[in-house]
């Protein structure tokens, strides 16, 4: 493990609170928690030291750690934009444009999918069922959704995201 990987003592407050949760000897239920608040503070993904980190935090195996993490679309593999585009393309989505919304993204930004963009703001991942189906077409970004989206609502995000006016939590 990289000596570097540590929480800031007051992520690593609430990294106890949430493992205080569960009954003691079952503290691996933490995981799925934890990992979300690690990959937020350590810059939007998990590499594989602080996967490490967080498996001696939970005193499990990296194995056990590395299974979740990459089982989940929600945590990610590599480093990743300030802005991760997650556009459902499941069934409902897709009937209702998500392909065009998708090509719009790719063409618009000059990535493909998985792929971030050079200046580092946005990065195209494509997603499965996000349960807003009734809103379709959606993304998530951040914990935010954005539904009923067009070509005009979208580029109206991404304009947004360059001047540092979307939430993202
Ligand atoms: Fe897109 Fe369900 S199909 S949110």
């Amino acid at each position: 493990m990289s000596e570097t990987i540590a929480f800031k003592p007051e992520t690593l407050e609430q990294v106890h609170k949430i493992i205080s949760r569960y009954p003691e000897g079952r503290q691996k239920s933490a995981l799925i928690p934890i990992l979300h608040v690690a990959q937020k503070e350590f810059g939007g993904w998990l590499d594989v030291p602080v996967m490490d980190y967080v498996a001696q935090i939970l005193n499990i195996k990296p194995i056990e750690v590395y299974e979740v993490a990459t089982f989940y679309t929600m945590f990610n593999m590599k480093p990743v934009g300030k802005y991760v585009l997650e556009v459902c393309r499941t069934g409902p989505c897709m009937v209702s444009g998500s392909e065009k919304i998708l090509n719009h993204i790719r063409t618009k930004l000059n990535i493909k999918d998985g792929e971030t963009t050079a200046d580092g703001l946005f990065t195209l991942k494509p997603a499965e069922c996000l349960g807003a189906c009734g809103y379709a077409p959606m993304m998530q970004l951040g914990k935010f959704y954005h539904e009923n989206l067009t070509i005009e609502k979208v580029d109206e995000i991404l304009e947004l995201c360059r001047q540092g006016a979307v939430a993202l939590d």
